[in-house]
């Protein structure tokens, strides 16, 4: 990939971009933000760790959207992010003025990127994106269930002493307070954790899970989580980039699977140069069935929020 766009330079963008510069995903990583002189700090100090670590990838910041020009995949991180005690929908009304900005920048200067959402709350501000510009959803989605995902399989290694390596876990669903961790589908190599955790510690992994956000903005109080939502971020570009093919819990717009329509929720899909190639529509169980439909409720509930405000 030629050239990655990150707009908003804050602490995920900035760890976004650190790791696809040092990974050299793609040639040029360019960040932008109306912050005066932030945008250009914050590549500069990547840049000049180049010679130690030794990549080549050109790093630069800019306050001018038009720096997006070219980009084949532009990555939304700007906005507010939640304070302690707030969910991710009370920033909403917030984001989303902010979104519809960089959505018209997008579709001025780079029409035809990808947009990787990662502003929360990520499942309506990807919806909305998809809906401002009108493209395929295979060129509009979102990181959540990667990070969701990371997290969980964070705790069963703290709990079962297991490699991280060897554990595979996936969470649905929006990212909220409702997320649908599937418990069932989690293994350490193909063994169910089932073999390892009894009931009840896998509930409070599964809580856990749900609460990943909250615990890390709670311990940093003055910032939402980082390093693992910029290394979520830059797995999915280098999927991307790398035309890798791979099956990822992405925020995808629904038309049809799992019995949702117009709305944009955590699902497995595939990723690969052409963006999210496909959605994979999981057989769940009556009870998994149920829990998505009320994430779903819950999303649709803050898309229907934005409706009310825009009247
Ligand atoms: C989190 C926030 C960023 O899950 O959504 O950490």
């Amino acid at each position: 990939m030629n050239k990655v766009a990150i707009v908003g330079a804050g602490r995920v963008g900035e760890t976004t971009a650190q790791i696809l510069a040092e990974q050299e995903v793609s040639r040029e990583v360019v960040l932008i933000d109306i912050r005066e002189d932030a945008p250009q700090g914050v590549a500069l100090d990547i840049l000049e760790s180049a010679p130690l670590i030794g990549f080549d990838t050109g790093v630069r910041g800019s306050n001018d959207p038009a720096a997006m020009t070219g980009a084949e995949l532009v990555v939304v991180t700007a906005g507010v992010p939640r304070k302690p005690g707030m969910s991710r929908s009370d920033v909403l009304e917030t984001n989303v003025a902010v979104i519809d900005g960089i959505v018209d920048d997008v579709l001025r200067y780079a029409p035809e990127a990808m947009i990787l959402m990662v502003t929360n709350p990520v499942d309506v501000l990807t919806w909305r994106a998809w809906k401002r510009t009108g493209w395929p959803r295979r060129r509009v989605f979102g990181q959540a269930g990667v990070l969701d995902a990371s997290r969980m399989a964070t705790f069963i290694a703290m709990e079962t002493g297991f490699s991280v390596r060897d554990i595979t876990t996936l969470v649905l669903g929006g990212h909220g307070d409702s997320m649908v961790p599937v418990p069932r589908l989690c293994t350490i190599n193909g063994v169910p954790i089932s073999h390892f955790l009894d009931e009840g510690k896998i509930q409070d992994i599964i809580q856990r899970t749900r609460d990943g956000g909250a615990e890390i903005l709670a311990l940093r109080k003055n910032s939402s989580a980082y390093d693992a939502p910029g290394a979520s971020v830059a797995a999915m570009v280098d999927a991307i980039a790398r035309n890798r093919r791979r099956l990822l819990p992405c925020v995808a717009i629904l038309q049809g699977e799992y019995g949702q329509s117009d709305i944009a929720m955590g699902v497995p899909c595939a990723l690969d140069g052409s963006g999210l190639s496909e959605v994979v529509e999981l057989a769940l169980t009556e009870e998994e069935k149920a829990r998505f439909a009320e994430s779903a409720g819950a999303v649709a509930a803050d898309i229907a929020r934005l409706a009310d405000s825009a009247r």
